[in-house]
């Protein structure tokens, strides 16, 4: 059962940097500006070690928790990534199948390149074909509420007509933090794929304009650009918002045009989104790093929080989500569920969260490296090695239950090594 050329995620890796055409490499691994926090994301997990207790009889490990309602395998699901086409021709359809293979619960980004309502049927189909107990994953589509709320509230209601359970607003982007390598690269979605999300709903295009005018030719003028002070400073003007984020942004939806939104705030943004979402979807928000707004979401009534810095993409120097993760769990003290994401590259990374006071743990780019490495598949290959490597860390920490993992079991070193 074992793929010989790639026993870790970090191999996955690897092969997946070779296998990926350099703008999709580039916009999928870099973080924002220096990659600090993007690579304190992964060594804040080298600062725990395990304490492993034994003669625990582990002969029967569980490691399943309940989510949403629902059974999911591990206390592990995969985060909301944009344009997972770009990786793989299956996109997200193939990551709905691992997911729900697997029984483990998939974010679904807004900036999907397939349609919340496919990915919906391809989970539903996926779980047919499985067989085993038939209940379906939990689905959670995440949300840029846009200015234009009329955008947003289409898009709620799809969701869920279509059976999501919860919605994550992503609360780290009012401004779309500062990717070099993609200012660099003028990275566009390439013109034969769109955002159909919107498309679907009657806002206007949902791809990206301007990458679809064009066409064929696109390679060819982006080196051109690339080499021209002056095309890049226009392209480069193109990430930020014109005015600063002062007025709505107009015209078509995209990425950088409408994902960020200055305006999010907690008073109007989620007494809005709760209202929407009813009773129907959870209002989780994902992108909390700090005590005093886990507490804020807490007073805002939300079901849940992610402790993430959107994988080290937004405020570079922000605090590592697993720094951030002991005081926002101090100060939620179990009132809502604690979710975190970021740098997890390891079933021993998921076991350190946890051991922090974490619920649950979502990966963001091992998945996309897991689609460019073999689609669906590859995805497989991704959650195989996490749950394998999860399992083995609770029998070798000496734990059988998901819940039973606490403080106990870590310790943390200085830098010296002590
Ligand atoms: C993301 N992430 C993200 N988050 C979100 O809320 N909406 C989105 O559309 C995206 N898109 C996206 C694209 C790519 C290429 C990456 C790498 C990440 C952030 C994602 O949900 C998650 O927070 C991080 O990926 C977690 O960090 P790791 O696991 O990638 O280290």
């Amino acid at each position: 059962l074992h793929d010989l050329n790639c026993l870790t995620i970090e191999e996955l890796e690897k092969h997946a940097a070779t296998l990926m055409d350099k703008q999709t490499r580039d916009y999928y691994n870099e973080g924002a500006d220096s990659g600090s926090t993007l690579r304190e994301n992964i060594t804040a997990f080298t600062k725990y070690r395990i304490r492993p207790r034994v003669l625990r009889d582990v002969s029967r490990i569980n490691t399943s928790i309940s989510l949403f309602g629902t059974t999911s395998s591990l206390p592990l699901g995969v985060a909301p990534t944009a344009m997972q086409r770009l990786a793989h021709t299956d996109g997200e359809l193939a990551t709905a199948r691992a997911c729900a293979k697997y029984g483990l619960p998939m974010g679904l980004s807004s900036f999907a390149t397939s349609t919340l309502e496919d990915v919906a049927e391809a989970v539903t189909s996926a779980t047919k074909q499985e067989g085993g107990s038939g209940e379906r994953i939990p689905q959670v589509l995440q949300l840029y509420l846009f200015e234009e709320r009329e955008h947003s509230r289409k898009l709620i209601q799809r969701a869920k007509k279509a059976g999501y359970k919860a919605v994550f607003l992503t609360v780290d982007t009012p401004m779309l933090g500062r990717r070099n390598l993609e200012i660099r690269n003028q990275f566009k979605l390439p013109a034969h794929f769109e955002i159909p999300n919107f498309k679907a709903q009657g806002d206007e295009n949902g791809g990206d304009a301007e990458a679809e005018q064009e066409a064929g030719a696109e390679v060819n003028n982006r080196r051109r650009e690339q080499i021209k002070g002056k095309e890049r400073r226009k392209s480069e003007a193109g990430f930020t918002r014109k005015d600063g984020g002062r007025s709505p942004p107009k015209g078509p939806i995209t990425f950088h045009s409408h994902a960020a939104n200055p305006t999010l705030s907690w008073e109007r943004d989620i007494t809005w989104l709760k209202k929407e979402c009813g009773s129907d979807m959870q209002v989780w928000i994902k992108g909390v790093a700090t005590a005093e707004d886990a507490q804020l979401a807490i007073e805002y009534g939300v079901d849940g929080i992610v402790v993430s810095n959107h994988g080290g993409r937004q405020l570079n120097g922000a605090l590592a989500t697993l720094d951030a993760l002991p005081e926002v769990v101090a100060a939620v003290q179990k009132r809502i569920p604690v979710h975190v994401d970021g740098g997890v590259r390891h079933g021993t990374d998921i076991f350190k969260a946890l051991a922090l006071g974490a619920d649950f743990v979502w990966i963001g780019r091992p998945v996309l490296w897991g689609l460019a490495y073999g689609g669906q598949q590859g995805v497989e290959l991704a959650l195989r090695l996490f749950s394998d490597e999860f399992r083995l860390a609770m029998g070798l920490a000496g734990v059988t239950k998901v819940e039973d993992i606490n403080k106990s079991y870590l310790v943390k070193i200085d830098k010296s090594g002590f």
